[in-house]
């Protein structure tokens, strides 16, 4: 079945009280729209036409996904005239076009799928749910024999309409040809003076149409973000679902309710997560990887046995099997760990290799280092690969021992087996194997005194 799918995202948001546009805030690191067009992917609709109007550049901007149209709709004169924006955009031969919200952003592509299907080019289907409290949305009317008779605006309804619990949740399906007739047939008369959408619903009774309703799995699918408050409870929900189904993969969480990710993690067997974890982009966890408490993980991949500490970040970095990073490490873009490589508390590595066995275990700084197998970097030893206008590389051969406290002045190479006394500023390289030691000599100055202070008379 051909299907045109329309998404609405014109509006301001006005109760967001943000100057970012409503359907670019984020849920689970990605914005509201994206997660709309994400759904559709699965639906291979022959168009997808974005209705934009609010920040309409930026939206556009941060939209993706194949085949997309963007309509304009300025001004925003109600959901009925945003449709009537999208009419030259759609695609006749599609004989089914379907309608979504870019502010709500957990609708299922099999739900949605649903709904095209119950509309199958010839009925207007309506994606329908009963309320607890229905208040501000269109209520679903019903003749006496249950069959969908019209909506009614929360505004307009009088007190028995607005009784009744089953809404329109602004989702539906309709046959493409019917819905140009009717949308450019739309009059505003009425309490809002906006061309309200929901009317089409009594013309296509009128025209004798079937209308139908389905209905979603869970309310989660169809609550719209029109606050910070909604937007956070909606993030909760999200994080709660992806929680579990890292669970049912066998992850073993501390908290569900304290982990938050932010795009892909993919956990191999024997993965243990503890609490307040954030996960960015695309992050993958071996097997048997344990991760402490107050890691904030971003773009990583992390090999099986890894063990990362509390309180450690992790950005653009890969790390090998069995390592051990943190407590309080920083492993920053092109950071590369071999197998048993340790980084401990307060280290920092950037754009650098660490060759198996590697340790540096306190305070320290790695930038543009390559760093051999079984090499000690001593505590508070940094590179300075930094000269004020360029970045130059540290090699480091396999066995080094770097003593505590050294400045390694890049471009420099130690050879294999090399050790650096502690102290030391080491600036011309040093040959396979030798001692070097680059500081001050120790003097002892005989008879010297402390300064005593004069005592008062
Ligand atoms: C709409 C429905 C209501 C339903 C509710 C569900 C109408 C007339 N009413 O009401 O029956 O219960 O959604 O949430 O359709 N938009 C535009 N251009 C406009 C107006 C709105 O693109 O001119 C977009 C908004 O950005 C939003 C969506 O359409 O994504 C719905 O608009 P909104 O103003 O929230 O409609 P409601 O009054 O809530
Ligand atoms: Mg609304």
């Amino acid at each position: 079945m051909a299907l045109n799918i329309v998404i609405m995202a014109a509006g301001k948001g006005t109760r967001m009280k943000s100057a970012r546009p409503k359907v670019l805030h984020r849920l689970g690191g990605i914005s509201l729209l994206q997660h709309v067009l994400n759904t559709c992917v699965p639906l291979q609709a022959a168009r997808t036409v974005v209705i934009t109007g609010h920040e309409a550049e930026a939206v556009e901007a941060s939209a993706s996904g194949e085949g997309l149209a963007f309509v304009r709709q300025v001004p925003q004169l109600g959901t009925g005239h945003a449709i009537q924006q999208a009419v030259p955009a759609l695609d006749g031969r599609a004989t089914t076009t379907l309608i979504l919200n870019g502010d709500v952003p957990l609708i299922r592509a099999d739900t949605a799928a649903a709904l095209a299907r119950a509309c199958g080019g010839e009925k207007l289907a309506l994606l329908t749910i009963e309320l607890a409290d229905a208040t501000g949305y269109g209520r679903i009317l019903r003749d006496a024999a249950g069959a969908v008779r019209g909506i009614v605006e929360h505004k307009d309804a009088n007190p028995a309409q607005r009784s009744l619990r089953e809404v329109y949740t602004g989702m539906m399906a309709a046959p493409t040809a019917a819905l140009k007739r009717w949308v450019m047939a739309l009059k505003n008369d009425n309490a809002q003076r906006e061309y309200y959408l929901t009317d089409i619903v009594a013309m296509a009774v009128a025209e004798g149409v079937p209308v139908v309703a389905t209905q979603p799995d869970s309310e989660t699918e169809v609550l719209g973000v029109n606050s910070p408050v909604q937007l956070a409870d909606l993030e909760r929900r999200f994080q709660r679902a992806g929680a579990e189904a890292l669970m049912e993969a066998g992850v073993r969480l501390a908290d569900p309710a304290r982990l938050d990710v932010r795009g892909e993690l993919r956990c191999g067997s024997e993965v243990e997560i503890d609490v307040n974890c954030v996960f960015e982009g695309r992050v993958s966890l071996g097997d048997g990887v344990h991760i402490g408490a107050h890691c904030v993980i971003r773009n990583a991949e992390i090999g099986a046995g890894a063990e990362i500490q509390p309180f450690t970040h992790i950005d653009g970095a890969k790390i090998g099997p069995k390592a051990t990073v943190g407590p309080f490490a920083r492993l920053r873009p092109g950071a590369e760990l071999g197998a048993e490589v340790h980084i401990g508390n307060f280290v920092e590595v950037k754009n650098s290799t660490l060759a198996a066995g590697a340790k540096a275990n306190h305070l320290a700084y790695l930038g543009d280092a390559t760093v051999g197998e079984r090499v000690n970097y001593g505590a508070g030893s940094i590179t300075a690969n930094y000269d004020g206008a360029h970045k130059h590389r540290t090699v480091i051969g396999a066995d080094v021992h770097v003593g505590s406290n050294c400045v390694l002045v890049a471009p420099l190479t130690l050879g294999d087996g090399v050790t650096v006394g502690a102290g030391s500023t080491v600036s011309k390289d040093v040959p396979a194997g030798k001692l070097v030691v680059a500081r001050a000599g120790q003097t002892i100055i005989e008879g010297w005194q402390r300064p005593t202070k004069a005592k008062k008379a």
